[in-house]
């Protein structure tokens, strides 16, 4: 870890300044927070495991023609990104009715959505990231209406390639969380992780609904074996290459 100053700490990474000001070095912590931070804990290795599975990830999106943060990843639990502006928003994609859907809906866990929901949050831990209205972003400014739209696109071109790219692991992606950022230029950037923290996966080789979760709700919901699911995701994902 360099021993510079941190220019911010979040709950699963801590940034830093590197020499060149367009230029952050994004630390990945084993910490593990839910429900808004109001459970806490360590889930051993985590880290070095949603570096090495984002940094994939955000290749494979990069080669798809997807603009991300992404540059480099100099150590194990440690990434070299583009520095940008995040915009506040959870941009959540839903494929099968699984978590805060379910619990807002008359929804069934595991049903299969027609099309894939994309839903917007407010990223702000105070206010407990609630769910925002197109209308709502707008009023508070934190996209344009050109913005909201490119985000959707992005999210659901995302989508289909992580969707495709999951299958041929044998896990199915159920819903994800992306962050975006904007660059120097104003150009839409992927920024923040996709990994096991951000995302439902399940394992289609389980029958189990609880053996079958390979992702974060094995911590939120107290499962067991977090460590081993997360570690049989980085297996599957670096071995299917970009
Ligand atoms: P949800 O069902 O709780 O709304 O979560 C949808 C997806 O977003 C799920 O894959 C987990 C991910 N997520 C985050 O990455 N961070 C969060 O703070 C929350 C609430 C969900
Ligand atoms: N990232 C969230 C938190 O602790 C919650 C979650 O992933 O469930 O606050």
């Amino acid at each position: 870890m360099p021993d510079t100053a941190p220019l911010y700490e979040g709950k699963a990474k801590i940034i830093y300044p590197t020499d060149n000001p367009h230029i952050l070095r994004s630390h990945f912590k084993d910490d593990a927070t839910a429900f808004n931070a109001q459970k806490k804990g360590q889930i051993v290795g985590k880290g070095a495991i949603n570096c090495a599975i984002s940094a994939h990830l955000f290749r494979l999106l990069e080669s798809q023609g997807i603009a991300t943060h992404f540059i480099d990843q100099p150590s194990s639990n440690e990434m070299t990104v583009k520095s940008v502006s995040i915009i506040p928003l959870e941009v959540v994609v839903r494929n099968i009715a699984a978590g805060s859907l379910c619990q807002q809906t008359s929804l069934a866990l595991g049903t299969a959505l027609k099309f894939p929901l994309v839903d917007f949050y407010y990223k702000n831990d105070s206010l407990g990231d609630p769910f925002l209205s197109e209308a709502r972003i707008l009023l508070l400014e934190l996209a344009t209406l050109a913005q909201i739209e490119e985000l959707r696109a992005l999210a659901l071109k995302i989508n289909e390639i992580l969707t495709t790219f999951f299958q041929d692991c044998g896990i199915t992606l159920v819903d994800f969380k992306l962050e975006f950022g904007l660059d120097q230029s104003r150009q839409i950037l992927l920024a923040d992780e996709i990994s096991p923290d951000t995302c439902r996966l399940w394992d289609q080789s389980a029958t189990d609904p609880n053996d079958r979760v390979l992702d974060k709700d094995r911590f939120r919901r107290d499962l067991g074996n977090v460590e081993q699911a997360y570690a049989k995701v980085m297996e599957r994902v670096l071995s299917h290459s970009v």
